[in-house]
């Protein structure tokens, strides 16, 4: 028990009388690279949002490091450390990319009055936290892009950007819906070799939503298939990739 970060258990959600989660259930690994499929409308985007507190869910139970965040708000689950990547802010265009990572950690937790009075505390905790930033931008292999401009990344390092920003915030669990959608599949690669390279160097536990498994197989420890709101298969790639009703769920549309 003690290993699980988030814990689904049987959870409702509908839209005008469909259920688009019917029953979802699903339990995640501290520390692991996940990947969430299925057919389109399968709900994984429900299941995502109903996680990070968008859609409360209508019945069943979310739990998060064993503790229940079933009904909670977005931004409350947000500082909890759960975090779907489009809750973060948009990126800052015309600062640079360390300064996109370091006003993320700083739109969380504010900057107290004492120690801004405070300059030598305050000059510490600077150089803490730019060094913290120029970890996270080596991790992503965006550390020799620090003094760009956001506007001037390509598309696939503003995704590892946005993931940047992510981790700077104090994210323990990033879940990301399609972040290397839009991308060509060299690009794609890149994206999930770096996302894999953070969540295993510094633990954080990911969850992807990517259509394309041939370029995200690669890179997960387990996959998760929904079919019309329910998990109905999980285990390792290649497992839940032969599953007769995982196969018959894409045939079946
Ligand atoms: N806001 C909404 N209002 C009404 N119906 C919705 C809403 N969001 C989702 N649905 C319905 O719920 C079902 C699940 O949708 P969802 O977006 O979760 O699927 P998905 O697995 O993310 O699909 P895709 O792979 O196409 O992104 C679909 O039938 C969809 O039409
Ligand atoms: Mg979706």
């Amino acid at each position: 028990m003690e290993n699980i970060m988030l814990d689904v258990r049987d959870v409702y959600k509908s839209f005008g009388g469909l259920y688009a989660l019917n029953g979802a259930s699903l339990r995640v690994k501290k520390g692991s690279l996940s990947l969430l499929i299925g057919p389109n409308g399968s709900g994984k985007t429900t299941l995502i949002n109903t996680v990070t507190g968008v859609y409360k869910p209508e019945a069943g139970k979310i739990i998060f490091e064993g503790r229940d965040i079933t009904g909670l708000k977005p931004h409350v689950i947000y500082k909890l450390g759960l975090v779907r990547t489009w809750q973060i802010p948009q990126p800052f265009y015309s600062m640079t990319v360390l300064e996109n990572l370091l006003v993320s950690e700083k739109s969380k937790k504010g900057d107290g009055l004492l120690s801004a009075l405070l300059r030598s505390r305050w000059i510490d905790r600077e150089m803490e936290l730019t060094q913290k930033a120029f970890d996270i931008l080596k991790l992503l292999k965006l550390d020799h892009l620090w003094d760009r401009r956001a506007s001037e990344l390509s598309g696939g390092q503003m995704k590892l950007l946005e993931t940047g920003r992510a981790l700077m915030s104090g994210a323990k669990m990033i879940l990301m819906d399609e972040p290397a959608a839009g991308l060509n599949p060299v690009l794609a690669h890149e994206v999930f070799s770096h996302l894999r390279n953070v969540c295993k160097s510094i633990g954080i536990t990911l969850m992807i939503v990517e259509h394309r498994l041939d370029i995200a197989i690669p890179y997960v420890d387990h996959v998760y298939a929904m079919h019309l709101g329910k998990v109905i298969a999980e285990g390792e790639p290649q497992e839940v990739l032969t599953n007769s009703l995982v196969v018959e769920s894409y045939l079946g549309g």
